[in-house]
């Protein structure tokens, strides 16, 4: 990867796993991604909860519909906001697109799965892994060794999305 813009550009959902680990100093500097996001007043409203636990990936697996790739995933980072700030899930939401930027700058594959706001995916995802009643996860992040080399990122700008100076 040349540059950042080459790795926001390239960067997409990843959702095939190879089974192998992440290593434990790559999860670390994606951590430090996350947390290298801006956040309204700074207050970063956030905490992680790194998911390496077969078991634990596994059950999540179970209870979230969309994100059955949990199964094949080397780690799981769970993107957790404090709901007693205002700014929680815009927040959470950056330090999301960071950690995802970073998991494919070095090299994994890694896919936002949504939790929040669907009480029927917090209230298990709660329990399999004991979060504190005001902290509400917004998502749970798979990340691992992509299995299909060839997947790509797609080309999504659109013009028509632009307006210059007046909306046209
Ligand atoms: C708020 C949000 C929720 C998402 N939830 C899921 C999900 O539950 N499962 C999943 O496989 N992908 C999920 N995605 C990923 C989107 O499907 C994906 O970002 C979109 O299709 C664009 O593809 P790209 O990420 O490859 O650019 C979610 C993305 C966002 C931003």
């Amino acid at each position: 990867m040349q540059t950042m813009i080459d790795g926001i550009l390239s960067r997409h959902s990843v959702r095939k796993f190879t089974g192998e680990s992440v290593k434990e100093a790559d999860l670390n500097l994606i951590l430090r991604a996350g947390m290298a996001a801006p956040s309204a007043m700074n207050i970063q409203p956030w905490a992680f909860l790194v998911v390496t636990d077969k078991a634990i990936l596994n059950n999540l697996c179970r209870a979230l519909p969309y994100a059955k790739m949990l199964d094949k995933a080397g780690a799981a980072i769970i993107v957790c906001g404090d709901s007693k700030e205002g700014n929680w899930v815009v927040d959470c939401a950056a330090a999301t697109e960071n950690i995802l930027l970073a998991a494919h700058a070095l090299g994994y594959g890694a896919v936002w799965t949504a939790v929040y706001k669907y009480e029927s995916r917090i209230e298990p995802v709660r329990r399999e892994c004991k979060i504190p009643e005001d902290m509400i996860p917004l998502n749970v992040i798979p990340i691992g060794i992509p299995s299909d080399k060839n997947s790509k990122a797609m080309d999504k700008y659109r013009e028509d999305r632009i307006h210059v100076n007046v909306w046209q």
